[in-house]
Formats: structure tokens, C-alpha cells, sequence
């Protein structure tokens, strides 16, 4: 038998780089194929240490591209996981069409080539955000669906769509959806690497409104492990919740990052206006996903300090992002705050 061909979509970004590489490093039966438009947010230095792996290929392309899709699938693959995705909630405020496009034009352009190429499992990385947010209590995978954000909306569309073909055509598909996520390579658009690398290069942080938004920090790695995890185990047609158990509010992620960098939060500590219709807290009950037998391995705390450690130690990686678009993008998002 042929060993098992995963496409990847979206395998250059933040948590699919961290899931191919974990799948190349603990499955050598397994070949992956990369599919990655090279948004912003696709960076080929995330897999720079697995490019000469002969289990792995790339091809550069969008998922919104039929033709695209179906030169990643080649001669076939048996599971397709869909990484690919605009994620950042702030740039969707700015801009939303691109999220309509990639988040649901594009998980409509796979799910059709599931049916075509009769892949054998189709996986969509979600978001806690498709949920809206909860006030108390924890989101199951039941809940209604009250997405706020124009990006959020955009990925419940993408879940809709996904389960539809579940009920319409038996497509083998899953759901799964994560809570926020942390670790090394995130862009540094999000929370936590700006803060790091602002803060290692001497500049302030702007925390939104009274920073006491409330958010539930998974590690990437466990992120991708329990993705793998549903891959491999979950049922077809359900959804599973991943979240990382580490609810914290922004202000206290803030004041840890401060402690591990030297900082304090008078001189390099900035309060902005708050983003609009930013949601309170997320809460995910990931009861399901721990039935099947997936749970978290990295402890928060030490997680962080490894997470600034990492940013520390690659000040390459994250300057050659920090440059050109991203300072654009900077100023157009937090000027006049
Ligand atoms: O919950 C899962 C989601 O987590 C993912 O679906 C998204 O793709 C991912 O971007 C993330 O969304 P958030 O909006 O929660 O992430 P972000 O890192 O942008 O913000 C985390 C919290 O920190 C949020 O309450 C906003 C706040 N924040 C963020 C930035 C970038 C600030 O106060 N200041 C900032 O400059």
C-alpha cells in the first residue's frame, strides 16, 4: 500500500507550518503536500527546515483556484486539511472582501474537489470566533453560531458550507475549531508577537479599550496535534472544539509579556480605542475532543516563556516581516488611536 498523502492548504502560515512540520517530524509514513497563495501571511521561511524533505512538496497557488487545487491533488490525495485562510479579525474591519473569497469562495472550490477527486477526508480549521461571544459559560459544538466580525462571519460561512456537503453529499468532512493560539512563527499582526517583538525592540504596545477582554491561549503545537488528532479519529460530519483551558485576560498576558522582557507597564504600555465590535470573551468546552482522546501538552506559563525565548532568538525571521506592508498596514490600523 502507498503511504498515506495529506494536502495541506494554507501550509506556509502559522498554524499549518507548525502542523506540517510536527506531521513530518512524528509520521514518516505520511507525504504532505503544501498548496499556498503566499498571502502576507504565507511564509516560506516557516518550512524552511522540512524544504528538502523528500516527503514534501509545495505548489504555490490559491484555493480559490480550481485549476490550482487540482495540480496540489495530482494523482490524488487521501485527506485534505484547510489551513488557508485570512484570520486577522483587525484587517477584516479594514478590508472584508478578501475574507468572503479565501474563507468561503475557497472552502466551496475544495469541498467540490473533494467530490471530484473522492478524497477520503476533508478537515476545516475553524475558529472559537464562529460563536460570538460568551459572556459566561463555555461554547459547545451545538451552540448556535453569532459571529460578530466581518472575519468571523466569513468562517461560520466556510463551516456552513462544509457541513452542508456532509448532509447534501456525504462528504467526509470535519470541523474543527480552536481557541486562540500562541507559539513560534505567528505573524506578528497578532497580539502576542507584537507585543513580544515591540517590547524587545524598545517600543509600546497598544492594548485595546480596558484590556480586559478575555481569551483562552492554546500552544500551536497542541493546536496541531489536535487537529491531526480529529484527522484521524473524529467522526465525519462533527465539529470538535480545541481550546487550551488558559483563559486570561489581555492584561494579564500584557503584564507577562512586560515581566519577561524588562518592561514596565507606565513606560511602554499605550491604551488605544478599543476595536469596534470587539468581542468580550471566548470560551470553548472542549469535552468532545478530549473524549476522543486529544488533551493539551504544554503548560501556559512555560509555554510563554518559550514563545518570547523563540522571538528572542529569531529576530531575523520576524524583522524581515516587520518592513514594507506590515508598516503600512501598522500605521493605517492603530494611527489616531
Ligand atoms: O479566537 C481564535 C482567533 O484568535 C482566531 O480565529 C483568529 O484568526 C486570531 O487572529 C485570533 O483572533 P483575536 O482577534 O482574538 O486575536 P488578536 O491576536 O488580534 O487579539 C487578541 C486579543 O488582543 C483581542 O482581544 C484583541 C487584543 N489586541 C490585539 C492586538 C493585535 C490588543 O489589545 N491590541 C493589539 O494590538
Amino acid at each position: 500500500m502507498s503511504s498515506p498523502h495529506w494536502l495541506v492548504t494554507g501550509g506556509l502560515g502559522f498554524i499549518g507550518s507548525a502542523f506540517v512540520r510536527l506531521t513530518l517530524r512524528d509520521r514518516p509514513d505520511v507525504r504532505v503536500t503544501v498548496l499556498d497563495a503566499l498571502t502576507y501571511a504565507g511564509n516560506p521561511a516557516n518550512l524552511a527546515a522540512v524544504a528538502d524533505d523528500p516527503r514534501y512538496r509545495f505548489v504555490k497557488g490559491n484555493i480559490c483556484d480550481r485549476t490550482a487545487v487540482d495540480a496540489a491533488i495530482g494523482e490524488g490525495v487521501d485527506a485534505i486539511v484547510n489551513f488557508a485562510a485570512e484570520t486577522h479579525v483587525a484587517r477584516s474591519i479594514l478590508e472584508p472582501e478578501a475574507f468572503l473569497h479565501t474563507d468561503i469562495l475557497g472552502t466551496h472550490v475544495l469541498l467540490e474537489a473533494v467530490r471530484r477527486h473522492a478524497v477520503g477526508r476533508y478537515l476545516q480549521v475553524s475558529t472559537d470566533e464562529v460563536y460570538g461571544h460568551v459572556h459566561s459559560g463555555s461554547s459547545r459544538e451545538s451552540d448556535p453560531l453569532a459571529p460578530r466580525s466581518p472575519y468571523a462571519a466569513s468562517k461560520a460561512g466556510g463551516d456552513l458550507q462544509v457541513l452542508a456537503y456532509w448532509t447534501t453529499y456525504g462528504a467526509p468532512v470535519l470541523v474543527t475549531r480552536g481557541s486562540n493560539t500562541y507559539g513560534p512563527y505567528q505573524h506578528p499582526e497578532k497580539l502576542i508577537p507584537l507585543f513580544v517583538t515591540h517590547l524587545l525592540e524598545g517600543r509600546t504596545v497598544p492594548v485595546y479599550g480596558d484590556g480586559l477582554q478575555v481569551r483562552d491561549w492554546l500552544h500551536v503545537d497542541d493546536h496541531a496535534r489536535g487537529i491531526r488528532h480529529v484527522l484521524e479519529h473524529g467522526v465525519p460530519g462533527e465539529v470538535y472544539n480545541i481550546g487550551g483551558g488558559n483563559s486570561r485576560t489581555n492584561r494579564e498576558i500584557t503584564q507577562a509579556l512586560l515581566d519577561q522582557t524588562g518592561r514596565s507597564w507606565e513606560t511602554h504600555v499605550r491604551h488605544v480605542t478599543d476595536r469596534p465590535g470587539h468581542d468580550r470573551r471566548y470560551s470553548l468546552d472542549s469535552a468532545k475532543v478530549r473524549a476522543l482522546g486529544w488533551e493539551p501538552q504544554v503548560d501556559f506559563r512555560a509555554g510563554l516563556i518559550d514563545t518570547v525565548a523563540w522571538y528572542r532568538a529569531n529576530e531575523a525571521w520576524w524583522r524581515a516581516i516587520k518592513g514594507g506592508e506590515f508598516d503600512a498596514y501598522y500605521a493605517r490600523q492603530y494611527a489616531g488611536r
